[in-house]
C-alpha cells in the first residue's frame, strides 16, 4: 500500500523540519510549503491525504488557503494549527471545511491521533465516492443491482431467455431477489405489456390456492356466488409467477402439470376448456430435488418447470455486492426519510463484508431502512451506533473464521469456540481434542468470556 501523503505548510524552518521527522518515522511521505500560495501550487498538482498548515504565514495565511481549498476541487483533509490568540481563525477553518485543529502547544501524540482520524475520514470519503460513482455508472437492471460476476452472468442469461416460452425456475434462499428477477424476466420479455401476475402458494391453504389459481364458476362450491377468473385467466398474455411452488400439494400439482402439458383447463365447477398463453417463472427457496424424493414433489411437474433453472447465489457468496447494495438502500431510504445520510462509515462497511446476511438482500435492505430511520435529521454519517445492537453483536458469533490481523488471544478464542461447537459443547471431547484437561478447558472458557 502507498505512503500516506501529508502537507507541511509552515513559514518556520525548525518547526517544519521537527515535525517532517517525525510524520516521516510514522511511516508518512512528507512534503512541505512555506506559506499558502506554495502550498496551493502543490495541492493543485498533487493529491494529499492531510494538509497540515500554520495560521500566521507570509503572503498567504492559512485561513486564506482554507478559503482557497473550500473554493476549489482539492480534496484534503485539513488540520489547522493555531495559537490561542486566533482560535476565532480556527472556528472559521472549520466552518469552510477544516477536518479539525490544534492549538499550538500539541503534543506528538495528539498530533498523530489528529492525523489518524483524519486519514480514516479520508478513507471513508474515498471508498464512498468510488460507491458513489459505481452506483451512478450502474444502470440497475430492472431494479437489480450487483456487479458479481454471477448477478451479471444472471442478467445476461435473462435477457437471452426472456422472449422464449419455457419455464424458468429461480431457486435461491430467502430474500436473494427472486421476485425481483421474475419481474425483470417479464420485463425484458416481449410480453412486457400484458399482466405480470403473481401467486405465492404457501401463503394460502390448498383449496384456496386452487380456485386463486384457476378460477371458479358459480355455484361451484358453497359460497361461489358468481363466477371468478383465476390467476391462469389473469395472467393470459403475459408472465405467471408462481412463489415458492415446493409448498404446493399433489393434488394441486397434478392440476397444474396438465395446464402446462395441455394449454387449457376448466374453472373450478367447470366444464368449458379455457386456453391460456402464459409464461411460467416459479420460484422455490427448498431443495425441490428432494422434495421429489420425499415424495413431496412431482418429479414430471419438477422437468416442466426447470426447463431453464437458475441459481440466485446467496449475499454471503457474492460479497463484492454488500457496498453497492448498501449505497442503493441508503440512497432509497434517505428520500423516502428525508435525510441526508451520505456517507457509510468504514467500520459499518466492516461490519457487513463480515457479516454472514442469512436474511440476503432482504436483509441488508431492512438494516439499512432502520439505520436511516433512526438516524438524526443531521447525521451525515452512517456509523455502528445506527445498527440495531444484535446486529452488531452478533457479528463475532457468525464468523468462525481465524483470519490475518487477529490477536493470539483472538485465535485462541476462536479456535476453542470452533472445536466446542464441533462436539456440541461436550466438553470432555472438545478437552481431549484440544488436548488439556477439562479445568483448563473451563478456565479458557471463562477467561476468554466464551459464550454458546
Ligand atoms: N440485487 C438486488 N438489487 C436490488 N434489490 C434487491 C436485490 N436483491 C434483492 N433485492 C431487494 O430485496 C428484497 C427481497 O427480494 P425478493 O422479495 O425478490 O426476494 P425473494 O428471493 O423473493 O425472497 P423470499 O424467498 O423470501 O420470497 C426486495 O425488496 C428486493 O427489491
Ligand atoms: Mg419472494
Amino acid at each position: 500500500m502507498a505512503k500516506p501523503k501529508i502537507l507541511l505548510v509552515d513559514d518556520e524552518k525548525k518547526i517544519k523540519e521537527t515535525l517532517k521527522i517525525v510524520l516521516e518515522n510514522e511511516g508518512y511521505e512528507v512534503q512541505t510549503a512555506s506559506n499558502g500560495v506554495e502550498a496551493l501550487n502543490l495541492l493543485e498538482d498533487e493529491y494529499f491525504d492531510v494538509t497540515l498548515t500554520d495560521n500566521r504565514m507570509p503572503e498567504m495565511n492559512g485561513l486564506e488557503l482554507m478559503r482557497e481549498i473550500s473554493k476549489s476541487d482539492i480534496k484534503t483533509a485539513v488540520i489547522f494549527i493555531t495559537a490561542y490568540a486566533d482560535i476565532k481563525d480556527a472556528v472559521e477553518a472549520i466552518k469552510l471545511g477544516a477536518y479539525n485543529y490544534l492549538e499550538k502547544n500539541f503534543t506528538t501524540e495528539e498530533l498523530l491521533s489528529v492525523i489518524k482520524e483524519a486519514l480514516e475520514k479520508q478513507k471513508m470519503i474515498e471508498k464512498n465516492n468510488i460507491l458513489k460513482k459505481k452506483l451512478k455508472n450502474h444502470s440497475p437492471f430492472h431494479g437489480i443491482v450487483g456487479e458479481s460476476k454471477k448477478i451479471k452472468e444472471i442478467k445476461n442469461l435473462i435477457c437471452k431467455i426472456a422472449d422464449s416460452k419455457a419455464s424458468v425456475l429461480l431457486m435461491g434462499e430467502s430474500g436473494t431477489g427472486k421476485e425481483l428477477f421474475a419481474r425483470a424476466i417479464h420485463q425484458c420479455s416481449q410480453r412486457r405489456n400484458k399482466p405480470f401476475v403473481a401467486i405465492n402458494c404457501a401463503a394460502l391453504p390448498q383449496t384456496l390456492l386452487e380456485s386463486e389459481l384457476f378460477g371458479y364458476e358459480k355455484g361451484a362450491f358453497t359460497g361461489a356466488l358468481k363466477q371468478k377468473k383465476g390467476k391462469f385467466e389473469l395472467a393470459n398474455g403475459g408472465t405467471l409467477f408462481l412463489d415458492e411452488i415446493g409448498e404446493m400439494n399433489l393434488e394441486t400439482q397434478s392440476k397444474l402439470l396438465r395446464v402446462l402439458q395441455e394449454k387449457e383447463y376448466e374453472r373450478v365447477g367447470g366444464l368449458k376448456p379455457i386456453k391460456v398463453d402464459i409464461r411460467v417463472v416459479a420460484a422455490t427457496n427448498v431443495d425441490l430435488k428432494e422434495a421429489i424424493k420425499q415424495g413431496r414433489f412431482r418429479e414430471d411437474l419438477y422437468y416442466r418447470i426447470n426447463v431453464i433453472p437458475i441459481e440466485i447465489p446467496p449475499l454471503r457468496e457474492r460479497k463484492e455486492d454488500i457496498p453497492i447494495l448498501a449505497e442503493y438502500f441508503l440512497k432509497m431510504f434517505n428520500r423516502e426519510y428525508d435525510k441526508s445520510i451520505d456517507l457509510i462509515s468504514m467500520e459499518v462497511l466492516d461490519i457487513f463484508m463480515e457479516y454472514e446476511w442469512r436474511g440476503n438482500a432482504r436483509e441488508l435492505k431492512n438494516i439499512i431502512e432502520s439505520a436511516v430511520a433512526v438516524a438524526s435529521p443531521d447525521d451525515k454519517i452512517l456509523g455502528p451506533q445506527h445498527l440495531q445492537a444484535h446486529f452488531v453483536n452478533t457479528k463475532r458469533k457468525n464468523s468462525n473464521e481465524i483470519k490475518d490481523g487477529m490477536s493470539l488471544a483472538e485465535i485462541e478464542k476462536q479456535y476453542i469456540y470452533n472445536t466446542l461447537k464441533k462436539v456440541n459443547w461436550n466438553k470432555s471431547k472438545a478437552a481431549k481434542i484440544l488436548n488439556i484437561n477439562r479445568q483448563t478447558l473451563y478456565n479458557k472458557i471463562k477467561s476468554l468470556n466464551i459464550k454458546k
